[in-house]
């Protein structure tokens, strides 16, 4: 199980967290993977980044995720282990 969660501090959710909670939602539902992904929110973890959001997945926090990066690291960081 991945443990997703999109940080929805302030300063996330001014470069768009929202947005990206439901990109999230539709593509662990479009790649049918819901039992595979749990996707949560976060509070500030002190990752605040210039540009995008910051996002946990496990114990990685992985930080200047935007819409125009989502799909690859959609790709790279959640299907591709949550498909193993
Ligand atoms: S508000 Fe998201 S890491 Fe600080």
């Amino acid at each position: 199980m991945l443990i997703v969660k999109i940080c929805i501090g302030s300063s996330c959710y001014l470069k768009g967290a929202q947005d990206l909670v439901e990109m999230f939602q539709n593509a662990v539902r479009e790649n049918n993977i819901e039992g595979k992904v749990e996707l949560s929110g976060s509070f500030c973890t002190g990752r605040c980044n210039r540009n995008g959001v910051t996002v946990q997945v496990n114990d990685t926090t992985y930080t200047g995720i935007t819409k125009e990066n989502f799909n690859d690291f959609f790709k790279d960081y959640i299907l591709r282990y949550a498909i193993q």
